[in-house]
């Protein structure tokens, strides 16, 4: 085992009576559902009986009935975001209007959602719905709505008072993104001059004090957890590769241990794609010796049908192996997990307000993670958390609490969403945990900059459109701005690309030179990347939508689909703030001028070294063009790009280059000229090619 010295957490026996028959219940689900459910919805309709809260129904339905804002805590996996809206629908509420329910992370809110439909006996989309950035699954039937924070952030703009919903359960608080922590200060209000709303805060963690003060003194409910012990290993000495030694603490497991699924806590998409194919490998060369391993992956871009996977139960004589992000930790509750191998790290994001620098780093948990981490294996019967770091690390190296999102993030899109709910001073807002001035401060300046405030920070025409976007306000800017330049059939195309992500192109490893050279054509003329990735789809397009076409091209014929849903839905913004859809496609230089229009606060300019730097004077950055941009090896002297990431350097994400008197043309009031004078080809060393 990689993990040694023991240390059991205690069990909390006054539970104890229940234990049997949660696992009765465990049993018998999994033989209907192998039974081909002839009577699934009955049984699913049965087990809901014996989860933790089913005992406390109707005391939390008569607290709701009392307390017109109640703080519900209650362990992970006891039933809070899949029965509570479930049984105020059953009382009635949905009659005088919706239940809304908010998860923090897209996945938990499909996954949820298509769960409690399943209970319920109905169609997805119809009474119980869910809506996600860029996916509405609901009708006018649906009562029962499950959607991301930020989704209801969106509905807010359009419904101020929220008139449609009876009750809104603000799930998963604990985890203090942006939008729950806006939502909180924002439903707080509405919950004062509407009487009839219902605000529900709940949460998995103990420590529901903070969230009881800020609604004023709003009760708190507790449900009683029934967790069993869990024990905990450390490593001796620390891992100097996590990955490693998890995938050799699953096998060590899979080998060695009872039956039992295990739950791997990683860092992101392609930190779980490369544990898969290992673990792969490795058990293929152990041959037919060891009993069979069911490798689930999840991360938020997974699609829908794979996620369906993580719940069916395990055959016997099988183990599952979860590769997870962070969202098992709370967010999803997958049945039968005994063992929890935690490295300890996770992907966090973080702001430096001065640099405008956003960053996504692998960085070390809290303990309130780890312990989250470690609960997970001990919920259906005694189980072990592996950490692979040591006990030292654990008690003198954690945070107690990760720091919440709004202290370390760029606010702008935020403040465009309150601005446009009317919220003008934002120093009076009621944050639970205020951001600091200078983040608030950066913001608008950008907002101004943007040409989205006036100068005395009120909203203009351009801000109200752009906030009828739901982008990040550069990219809104953008889309405005390619009116001016009759181009905004290929801008959206552009935006909807942009926002797909990285995953457009895929790179089989025995086929990179085919998938490289592919890549390639559309960067004929080095266009620059958002060029490329409108050629992209418009190439798509005229196959019409051709999934051939994609696999030829190694394009990821998901993606695009994704990017023509949202595609679809920017266009019917376009018309909702009244622009006109128009294609110039021959005009690259119109194309680049919208988009240098929304992303000139991030240009940069080619230095003697072959590095950039920001053109901004005050706060300069040295960024670099990612390897994957096209114009990676050409280097252009002036450049926009969409992101600055910093991975093993700060690296610059979709770049397209420019032409440094558009600065002044279209942002004279950010630029001066002499941010803008060339340094000119002389006293640039002679090893550089330029176009
Ligand atoms: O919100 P909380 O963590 O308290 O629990 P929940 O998400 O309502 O989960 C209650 C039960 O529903 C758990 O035992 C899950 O296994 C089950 N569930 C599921 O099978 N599939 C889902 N997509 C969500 C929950
Ligand atoms: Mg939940």
């Amino acid at each position: 085992m990689t993990a040694s010295s023991g240390l059991s957490a205690r069990r909390d026996d006054s539970k104890g009576g229940e234990f049997p028959k949660t696992r009765m219940m465990i049993r018998s689900r999994s033989r209907s559902r192998r039974k081909k459910g002839c009577s699934s919805k009955a049984k699913l309709h049965e087990d809901r009986k014996y989860l933790p809260i089913y005992k406390y129904r109707a005391d939390l339905l008569k607290a709701i009935e009392k307390f017109q804002v109640l703080i519900i805590v209650g362990e992970t996996g006891s039933g809070k975001t899949t029965q509570i809206p479930q049984y105020l629908h059953e009382a009635g509420y949905t009659k005088r209007g919706k239940v809304g329910c908010t998860q923090p992370r897209r996945v938990a809110a499909m996954s949820v959602a298509a769960r409690v439909s399943q209970e319920m006996g109905v169609k997805l989309g119809h009474e119980v719905g869910y809506a996600i950035r860029f996916e509405d699954c609901t009708s006018e039937k649906t009562v029962l709505k499950y959607m991301t924070d930020g989704m209801l952030l969106r509905e807010l703009l359009a419904e101020p008072d929220l008139s449609s919903y009876s009750v809104l359960m603000v799930d998963e608080a604990h985890e203090r993104t942006v939008s729950t922590d806006i939502l909180f200060g924002l439903l707080k209000d509405i919950a004062r001059f509407r009487k009839d709303i219902n605000l529900i805060i709940s949460s998995a963690t103990l420590d529901a004090e903070k969230f009881s003060d800020f609604f004023d003194s709003a009760p708190i409910f507790r449900i009683p957890g029934s967790r069993y012990p869990v024990e905990i290993h450390y490593t001796k000495a620390p891992e100097a590769n996590y990955l490693d030694a998890a995938i050799i603490t699953v096998l060590q497991i899979h080998v060695k241990e009872p039956p039992g699924d295990i739950l791997v806590f990683l860092t992101g998409q392609e930190e779980i794609e490369m544990a898969e194919e290992t673990l792969n490998r490795r058990i293929r060369s152990l041959g037919s010796k060891v009993a069979e391993l069911i490798i689930c992956p999840v991360y938020a871009n997974l699609p829908s049908e794979i996620q369906a996977r993580i719940f069916e139960p395990t055959p016997q004589g099988a183990r599952k192996v979860v590769l997870a992000t962070n969202i098992a930790e709370t967010s999803l509750t997958i049945d039968g997990i005994k063992y929890v191998i935690d490295p300890g790290f996770c992907k966090m994001k973080s702001y430096v307000p001065r640099t405008g620098m956003e960053s996504l780093l692998v960085t070390p948990i809290s303990k309130a993670s780890a312990n989250q981490r470690a609960g997970r294996s001990g919920r259906t019967g005694p189980g072990k958390c592996f950490r692979l770091y040591t006990a030292y690390t654990y008690h003198t190296e954690l945070d107690a609490n990760t720091p919440p999102e709004i202290q370390r993030t760029n606010l702008a899109s935020v403040i465009l969403s309150l601005k446009s709910l009317g919220i003008d001073d934002l120093l009076k807002f009621d944050f639970m945990d205020p951001p600091s001035s200078e983040a608030l401060l950066k913001a608008l300046e950008l907002l101004f900059a943007l040409g989205a405030l006036n100068k005395h920070g009120e909203l203009t025409k351009v801000g109200r459109q752009m906030a009828e976007f739901p982008l990040d306000p550069m990219l809104s800017k953008m889309i405005v701005a390619s009116a001016k330049y009759k181009c905004s059939d290929e801008i959206i195309s552009i935006a909807a690309m942009l926002s797909v992500g990285n995953s457009i192109f895929y790179h089989p490893k025995h086929k990179q030179i085919h998938a490289d050279n592919a890549r390639k054509n559309f960067h004929i003329g080095n266009v620059g990347d958002h060029i490329a990735l409108m050629k992209v789809y418009n190439s798509w397009k005229e196959t019409n939508y051709s999934t051939q076409w994609c696999s030829e091209n190694y394009v990821q014929v998901r993606s695009m689909k994704r990017a023509r849903d949202i595609r679809e839905q920017l266009e019917s913004r376009l018309e909702r703030v009244g622009i006109e859809l128009t294609s110039n496609s021959n005009d690259l230089e119109a194309i680049k001028k919208a988009i240098t229009s929304g992303f000139f606060p991030h240009s940069a300019r080619l230095q003697k070294d072959g590095s950039y730097r920001t053109v901004k004077s005050r706060n300069t950055q040295t960024a670099y063009i990612h390897p994957s941009s096209g114009l990676a090896e050409v280097r252009p002297r002036w450049v926009v790009y969409d992101q600055l990431v910093l991975t093993s350097k700060e690296y610059m994400r979709q770049v397209t280059e420019l032409k440094p008197e558009w600065l002044l043309e279209i942002a004279s009031h950010y630029y001066q000229k002499k941010d803008v004078e060339d340094l000119g080809p002389k006293k640039m060393p002679t090893w550089f090619s330029y176009k």
